[in-house]
């Protein structure tokens, strides 16, 4: 009997001597070859990874893959390194990868440097704990992503964030694949972007004096609802954004920035109540919803601020795509206001919601001139779209079916998968106060973001899929963390595997390894899934 338990403990022993990996990431490699049964490669802290000389993002990717797999970078010198960063798979999508596990090293290879980047993050993953040595089972792991576009947002207007939580979310981003991060700097109960040639903005409207406290359905007069009183104040400086941007690009991610017009603008009226069709005044909201007081359209001073604004956007952000709002912009003010019916007059316009795509017309316009598209909320589709704006489509999958027929890009986030704002669990009792709603992890995963009824050629219009938070109900990172994790774990297989590939089972059981990465980074999960 001795005998036997003194062979168990050798053997508990043996066992917890190795660290547990296994390359059954998410999101899932679309091929993934052993080679050889009980072969593998032991991950030495002296091991160095190669990279080519001349290429600054493959030096970045090199540090990176020495950070997280405790390696040594070493330029150009392929001879003798034990891991080597290369380019060339021949892929025509650039975030495609292969690696390779041999008795030589590890090769991770990459269509660009991106591609590289995520076969990092794969290995990474694949490393669940650091309880031992790392055992590399030899094999060949490959894998490219279905969409192009493959976001998650974050709303720094409702609660503000710093940039350093800022960094760890796009860290935490980046270990699911995301590759755009959905930046929402402005609204009502807020204003977070500064311009420069107009100080007020981060100066006064960035300053929320109370909020209300809790839920404020059907308490929007003032008189009655009850306040707290904490002031909820906060912007980013253009230096800290150019940072976040920088920062966000090393890990392949770009920053595509939201002014949100021409409604959720009361901290914007509140400094600028000249803007508005009543002429105010007007105080940055402490309340949630959907304020009627939006931008007079039938003043020019409108347009002049709005160019001066994106103007200081496009210096600050590259991307591409701008994204202009257009969601929940109520038409009433608009309808009484003896300056946007002149404007409708002069333009020949039969309704308010042609007014709102004449502004988008003109954003549209003043961008292209610097090379950038716009893109907005479905509420966009409503006056007509103009020229080339890619849509958004959040209140279902409609807008974004309308789009592609259309031939306007789309990317969907749909409330009924993607609003990580609502609820994960079904007893509300069990987690934090939240703004509603119920979208479990298995509803995530269950998203098929191409909607039913395009053709072939209407379905390459939906570039993407991304999830939204929205932070009325989340004072914290912590809770941020909390509504993202493991939802976004759920998002990143939509973003990357075909449907055929997706098994919300497996899933579930790699969800457990990814939660050890997850522990090991001390990011906070919603510890239960449905
Ligand atoms: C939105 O949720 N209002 C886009
Ligand atoms: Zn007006």
């Amino acid at each position: 009997m001795k005998h036997l338990s003194t062979f168990l403990l050798a053997a508990a022993f043996s066992l917890s001597a190795a660290a547990e990996v296994n390359y059954q990431v998410i999101p899932l490699p679309q091929h993934i070859n052993i080679a050889g049964s009980g072969k593998y490669l032991i991950l030495d802290a002296g091991m160095t990874v190669a990279y080519p000389a001349d290429n600054a993002k493959m030096q970045r990717n090199a540090e990176f893959a020495a950070e997280y797999l405790g390696l040594i970078p070493k330029p150009a010198d392929k001879k003798g390194a034990d891991v080597s960063l290369t380019l060339g798979m021949n892929n025509d999508n650039p975030d495609a990868y292969t690696i390779s596990v041999t008795g030589k090293g590890i090769t991770i290879q990459g269509a660009s440097e991106s591609g590289v980047f995520y076969g990092i993050q794969t290995l990474r993953k694949s490393i669940m704990n650091e309880q031992g040595e790392v055992r590399l089972p030899f094999a060949t792991i490959s894998a490219e992503p279905r969409f192009g576009y493959r976001g998650t947002e974050l709303d720094c207007a409702r609660h503000f964030f710093p940039v350093s939580f800022i960094k760890k979310f796009i860290d935490i981003l980046a270990l699911h694949g995301v590759n755009r991060f959905h930046w929402h700097l402005t609204d009502d109960q807020g204003w977070r972007f500064e311009v420069k040639a107009l100080p007020e903005l981060a100066e006064k409207a960035s300053v929320r004096p109370h909020t209300i406290i809790g839920k404020n359905v059907g308490l929007h007069d003032p008189a009655i609802a009850l306040y707290d009183d904490t002031p909820e104040t906060g912007y980013y400086t253009q230096e800290e954004m150019r940072e976040v941007v920088r920062y966000a690009a090393e890990r392949y991610i770009t920053v595509v920035p939201e002014i949100d017009l021409p409604g959720h603008m009361i901290a914007a009226l509140s400094v600028y109540p000249e803007m508005g069709c009543t002429g105010g005044p007007y105080q940055v909201w402490g309340v949630w919803g959907v304020a009627n007081d939006v931008l007079c359209a039938g003043n020019p001073k409108t347009l002049e601020f709005l160019k001066t604004v994106y103007g200081e956007l496009c210096d600050v952000f590259p991307s591409e795509l701008i994204h202009i709002g257009g969601d929940e912009s109520p038409r009433v003010r608009w309808k009484a206001c003896p300056k946007c019916q002149a404007k409708m007059k002069e333009l020949g316009l039969t309704d308010e919601a042609q007014l709102q795509t004449y502004i988008n017309k003109e954003m549209e316009a003043f961008l292209q001139k610097r090379g950038r598209q716009i893109i907005g909320w479905d509420e966009t589709l409503e006056g007509g779209l103009s020229d080339k704006a890619a849509v958004m489509s959040w209140r279902g999958y409609e807008g974004g079916t309308a789009a592609a027929k259309l031939h306007h890009q789309v990317v969907m986030t749909p409330t009924s998968h993607c609003y990580f704002d609502y609820y994960q669990l079904k007893n509300r009792d069990a987690q934090p106060l939240g703004i509603g709603g119920y979208v479990p992890v298995s509803k995530v995963y269950g998203m098929e973001p191409v909607p039913e009824g395009l053709t072939k050629d209407e379905a390459k219009y939906i570039m993407g899929v991304q999830c939204n938070l929205w932070t009325e109900y989340m004072l914290s990172p912590d809770h941020v963390e909390y509504m993202l994790l493991p939802r976004l774990a759920a998002m990143s297989e939509v973003q990357w595997l075909q449907p055929e590939a997706k098994n919300y089972e497996q899933f579930l059981g790699r969800l457990e390894n990814l939660k050890q990465n997850y522990r090991k980074l001390g990011y906070k999960y919603c510890p239960s899934t449905e």
